[in-house]
């Protein structure tokens, strides 16, 4: 039953998008579709296990909507505007925060208006998660869009419990110090209670920035932070995310979608090796990297379109940030080049798409992939590793997997490479392609192990066990001290005007 507006919630997510999109067709038709990227694959099966209420962005510009039920969610859309949509998302959270924390494969700009846009939008979301809260409820906030809202939320209800997690890397000092407002996002974030990270290397580049930054001691994962209603203890650590596994094995078992499979295969001309590679279209993937080791081994005869075929899966993305643009002509132009220099009539080299599918087709095309290729320049967790290994139940599949990814941490029997490394990516499609049954097995029945066993259920068990330490430390806090410390007045370091 649809809840009245004034219901509030025990548990909240924020994060900038929705798990569903508002998309108008063409012909002025719209419909609801399932939003892109990892951030919302993970979510979306926490979600469906709580009464909870997820507040977002539905995708488009100018859009105001009222709360409505998905799925058996309650969402909470937040308006952003044809201006915020330039500043605040493909601005500063795409074409500024991006690239500085994957290592700056791309240059950031750094642009005052953008930051005040950040800084508004930031706050938007904080007033939407603070009006949806019940008292002494949890909110739990998402990603590198939103580094503010922690700080913004409790200067608003200090009674709330914050949880924040960051699914991109959190880059070193040397370059995090780039940033001219990295104070400022560093005192948003430590607004929180607990902050989650991907990768170990994550948590203590965060932890780093904080001793450079701040005057708080930091001990391990444990910051005392003063002001902010504190003293408090801030908790910083790992916590690397996952995917439904089951759900994924489970689809890979349906005979509808093994004849899928089949006939994928079928489609490319049943060649003996299908090699697959599944990206958002992002500077980050490293897919100009994989085509150029492909291409090399085609053009020196150690493969041959016959026997070795690419399937290219590029998920459209931020299609009107410059570098997006960029990087969608130079992966086709090089595509393009591929198959005119080595198809055959009956054989393409690279079968390249330009759409998101479904998870029913995904699965399938894990399926029917021998091996799929991680090339990840810097990628904070990267699932799809994790959905190809939880589809094959056969045992069978190699994955080659980037050193860069969060995943390369926990997936140790991939192949593991270093994507910048041409001659050793060569070296590991070649191996991957003779790679004898037996060795697959062994590899992939290790990789099933942990990705069954440490599915996203136990993630978020993990995280929501750590807030609930931290409101019951906090009660406990609260009962003991004798007059409640004075609120810090808001402070100006985070006005948009620096
Ligand atoms: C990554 C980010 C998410 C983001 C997704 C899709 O997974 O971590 O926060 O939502 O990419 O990107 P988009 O810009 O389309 O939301």
């Amino acid at each position: 039953m649809p809840n009245s507006p004034n219901t509030l919630y025990d548990f909240v997510v924020v994060s900038n998008r929705l798990p569903v999109d508002h998309v108008v067709e063409p012909d002025g038709v719209t419909s609801w579709q399932h939003s892109p990227g990892g951030l919302v694959t993970a979510l979306e099966p926490v979600m469906h296990g709580v009464a909870g209420a997820w507040v977002g962005w539905a995708g488009q510009a100018d859009l105001a909507l009222e709360p409505f039920e998905s799925d058996g969610i309650h969402l909470i859309p937040v308006e952003l505007t044809t201006d915020d949509v330039e500043n605040f998302y493909e601005g500063f959270s795409n074409d500024t925060l991006w690239p500085l924390y994957h290592d700056v494969i791309s240059a950031p700009g750094y642009h005052r208006v953008w930051w005040e846009s950040y800084v508004a939008v930031n706050q938007r979301f904080a007033d939407a998660a603070a009006k949806a809260s019940a008292p002494d409820a949890i909110v739990w906030v998402q990603d590198y869009q939103l580094q503010l809202v922690p700080r913004l939320l409790r200067e608003l209800r200090p009674d709330l419990t914050i949880g924040f997690f960051n699914h991109i890397p959190f880059p070193p000092y040397g370059i995090y110090s780039q940033l001219p407002w990295r104070t400022q996002i560093i005192e948003g974030l430590l607004g929180a209670d607990v902050i989650g990270f991907q990768r170990v290397a994550d948590a203590s580049n965060f932890s780093r920035a904080v001793r450079r930054l701040t005057h708080y001691p930091t001990k391990n994962a444990v910051i005392e932070v003063a002001g902010h209603y504190g003293p408090r203890r801030v908790l910083a650590k790992p916590f690397p995310i996952s995917i439904d596994s089951h759900s994924y094995e489970k689809l890979a078992r349906d005979p509808r979608i093994q004849k899928r499979a089949l006939e994928i295969r079928e489609g490319l001309g049943n060649p003996k090796t299908i090699m697959l590679g599944v990206d958002r279209l992002d500077y980050t993937k490293g897919i100009g990297h994989r085509l150029k080791a492909y291409g090399e081994l085609l053009a020196e005869g150690r493969i041959n379109v016959e026997e070795v075929t690419l399937m290219q899966i590029a998920n459209p993305s931020r299609e009107r940030v410059a570098a997006y643009m960029q990087l969608r002509d130079e992966i086709e132009l090089t595509v393009g080049r591929i198959n005119g220099d080595f198809a055959t009539m009956s054989h393409q080299a690279i079968s390249y798409h330009h759409h998101g599918y479904p998870r029913e087709e995904m699965v399938a095309l894990y399926l029917a992939a021998d091996v799929v290729l991680i090339t990840a320049l810097r990628d904070g967790m990267n699932l799809i590793a994790k959905e190809y290994v939880a589809s094959r139940f056969d045992e069978d599949g190699v994955l080659i997997l980037s050193e860069f990814t969060g995943a390369s941490d926990e997936l140790k029997r991939a192949l593991l490479i270093n994507p910048h490394d041409i001659e050793g990516l060569k070296e590991a499609i070649l191996k991957a392609v003779s790679m004898p049954k037996r060795e697959r097995t062994t590899r992939m029945r290790a990789l099933r192990k942990r990705v069954l066993h440490y599915d996203v259920a136990r993630w978020s068990t993990k995280f929501l066990e750590a807030l609930e330490h931290a409101r019951a430390s906090r009660h406990e806090r609260i009962s003991t001290v004798d007059s409640p410390t004075e609120p810090e007045r808001p402070v100006d370091r985070m006005s948009a005007d620096t």
